[in-house]
């Protein structure tokens, strides 16, 4: 029977693009579903941007742009990052969707008739400055529980403690810096400490084989009780006041959800805006199993929070909750870091292969909620002599004797040692898919390379190399180098979940249709294959160094160019650069490298700017732009008449093997005159 699965990893928050532990969760999920459906599983994987909440607002504010405008441009760079690494999603959606919208909604009036919503007049902090309640992230202070300075109104990165802002010690406004003065407003209350919440979740948390033991032991913490026998869990604080990005609290003119309330919400919404129609019958139907992969930082919200706002409103509660650990860098979290670390761009910009990397971190996943570390030495290691050296040498061993002496045809005999041989491997197969569904990925590759080596034992026992050198032994070099093939084919079904890419090559080489799991148990027989094309190549170590080189001391990029001298800000401060907008954009005649701009910097009359940028802009492309000019530079006198400044460009060194040039263009907002510091 085919399972019906509905797997999720966590909504990003929309105010940043992807960093390396975003792909690595992605990585980890992506993989887990290309093994259920090679199974012949139905699968629904979905994701969604995580727009709302205060930092977003305040983000879009100062970039100059509604919320809207802000999220919509950082949803628009998420493809390239799951495409790069070939992450599957089915859909990706957003919380601020109208499926979300009416889901939440829906689900908040579910459990307001339950009788589990309560409003409470609750005293918050309230930015004197600014003039607003300030978000629970905007307020800093010292952890109550540990002491640890600078945390945010809402829990504590160094201990986890979820509390509410007022709580914290010594307490200011990021916005302004002001002590934040204390004020009253109505707060709704999701009544999570009400005896039906804690049964009901006990019994949820502790149903056999939903949660990690780890995990569970860190409830059991949560739900420890008081001297007196009460439950430390709190009711949940579920509104925030105007002004706010999020979804209106039905029945009030100026309350919104707190972003925790709508975000996994948008799980069910991405669903639903992906199925359409269907979506209620597949969640009506009890068959369908439904999965969150998310990082250890937020399973109090997901075995929580989430489980009781489905169960008390109706829904199917999640069947389980994939926790997992941190991807790290030098034992650095590396979501906190800023510029440096490991940018998954980046790492696809050297040339690195998306492939590796997916290799690479499942050779380290397991099922537990561990950290992994990022070891360049080891990363290239494992690359080169797992993945390369043992792997993909068994086909380049094989592939070019059967093109070249066997017409690409293999034999079927494969002989009695080929053959144990394969059946060892594919009696294999079922131990490995266990260790898959596990998320034993580390262990599953383990007991792939260790097949690998028995491949690669087998060849050099039978050294085709040699038998293709001796008369009459063409029958023996068949064999070997069928054996080989086949072997690749079993060995490729099994690591096919975590190299996608790699696998589509490999079917075209093969001329076979895409390798479903059942695949390695079956034997191929006298089948032609296609001409052996390479099919990965090594890491270079030199691509490794470029990627964790912090970025100005990055190896330049091909045609790029080395940074240069450093300078002391008062060197910058002489340059005076301001905004201009282009009133003008004319072809210079005799001239093919520059058009007349006429520019109105804001200071009551125009300027003429001779701009080398012919070769990448009609004027008429031009006209009514905001731009960035070079204001104090001396004017020049040219052949053409007196350029008054110079207009700012970017493009590389090399311009005859890397063209193009693109004009400057700044954040709405700014104006003719702004100087650009
Ligand atoms: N928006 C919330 C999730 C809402 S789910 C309804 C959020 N977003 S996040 O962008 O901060 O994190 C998204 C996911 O990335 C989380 O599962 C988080 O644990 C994971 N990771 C963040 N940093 C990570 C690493 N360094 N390593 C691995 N995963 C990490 O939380
Ligand atoms: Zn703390």
């Amino acid at each position: 029977m085919p399972r019906k699965l509905f797997i999720t990893t966590a909504l990003p928050y929309a105010n940043a693009p992807f960093h390396i532990g975003h792909m690595m969760e992605y990585i980890q999920a992506d993989i887990w579903v290309r093994f259920q459906r090679m199974q012949g599983h139905e699968v629904h994987f979905v994701c969604a941007d995580d727009a709302h909440g205060a930092p977003i607002m305040i983000a879009a504010e100062k970039a100059g742009q509604t919320p809207q405008e802000f999220v919509a441009a950082i949803a628009a760079g998420r493809k390239q990052y799951l495409d790069g690494f070939h992450i599957g999603f089915d859909n990706w959606h957003s919380t601020d969707g109208p499926e979300n919208h009416q889901l939440a909604q829906e689900i908040y009036r579910a459990l307001r008739k339950e009788g589990l919503i309560a409003e409470r007049t609750i005293e918050q902090f309230f930015d004197p400055l600014k003039a607003m309640f300030l978000p629970d992230r905007y307020i800093l202070g010292e952890c109550p529980n540990c002491g640890a300075a600078d945390q945010y109104g809402d829990n504590c990165d160094n201990c986890g403690a979820v509390y509410s802002p007022t709580d914290l010690k010594n307490p200011r406004s990021a916005l302004s810096g002001a002590v934040p003065v204390r004020k009253t407003s109505v707060h709704y209350f999701f009544s999570l400490s009400s005896p039906r919440c804690i049964e009901f979740l006990q019994r949820w948390t502790a149903s056999p084989g939903r949660l990690q033991p780890e995990v569970l032991n860190k409830i059991r913490e949560w739900f420890a009780t008081d001297d007196a026998g009460h439950v430390s869990l709190a009711d949940w604080d579920i509104s925030r006041d105007a002004p706010y990005f999020g979804i209106r609290i039905p029945d009030t003119e100026d309350k919104y959800f707190y972003v925790w309330l709508d975000a996994p919400v948008g799980y069910l919404a991405s669903l639903k805006n992906y199925l359409g129609a269907n979506y209620e019958a597949f969640m009506a139907d009890p068959a369908v199993e439904q999965i969150h992969f998310i990082g250890k930082d937020i399973s109090y919200f997901h075995t929580l929070f989430w489980p009781a706002m489905l169960h008390f409103s109706g829904r199917k509660t999640p069947d389980k909750v994939y926790v997992h650990g941190f991807i790290t860098l030098g034992g650095d979290k590396m979501s906190k870091s800023r510029g440096t670390g490991l940018s998954p761009l980046r790492y696809l910009e050297v040339g690195l292969n998306a492939e590796w990397l997916r290799y690479y971190i499942a050779a380290k996943l397991n099922a537990k909620v561990e950290d992994i570390e990022f070891n360049p030495e080891d990363f290239i290691a494992r690359v080169n002599s797992d993945l390369i050296g043992k792997y993909i040498n068994i086909a380049s061993r094989a592939a070019g004797f059967l093109a070249k002496r066997f017409g690409g045809k293999l034999s079927s005999d494969l002989g009695v040692e080929g053959r144990a041989l394969l059946d060892g491997l594919r009696a294999a197969g079922p131990a490995i898919s266990e260790l898959y569904e596990e998320r034993e990925f580390g262990k599953a590759l383990r007991e792939a390379m260790l097949l690998a080596d028995r491949v690669n034992e087998y060849v050099d026992r039978h050294k085709p190399w040699d038998l293709a050198k001796q008369a009459g032994l063409d029958a023996a070099l068949h064999d070997v180098c069928s054996v080989c093939i086949e072997a690749f084919r079993v060995l490729t079904v099994y690591l096919k979940p975590v190299l996608p890419a790699l696998s589509t090559r490999v079917e075209t080489f093969l001329g076979i249709a895409p390798l479903e799991w059942h695949d390695a148990s079956r034997a191929l027989g006298a089948h032609g294959i296609g001409a052996y094309q390479h099919l990965m190549q090594r890491v270079d170590p030199a691509q490794v160094e470029a990627l964790l080189a912090a970025p100005a001391q990055a190896a330049p990029a091909p045609g790029g160019e080395a940074l240069a001298p450093e300078i002391k800000i008062e060197d910058f401060a002489k340059v005076d650069l301001r905004i201009a907008r282009i009133v003008k954009a004319e072809q210079v005649e005799g001239s093919d490298k520059l058009l007349r701009l006429t520019l109105d910097v804001g200071e009551g009359q125009q300027r003429n700017v001779f701009s080398g940028i012919k070769s990448a802009y009609q004027p008429e492309q031009l006209v009514g732009k905001l731009t960035v000019m070079v204001a104090n530079l001396a004017p020049r006198k040219m052949k053409f008449g007196l350029s008054e400044g110079m207009v700012l460009a970017a493009g590389h060194a090399d311009d005859k093997a890397h063209p193009g040039l693109y004009v400057l263009e700044p954040w709405p907002g700014a104006a003719p005159g702004m100087r650009v510091r």
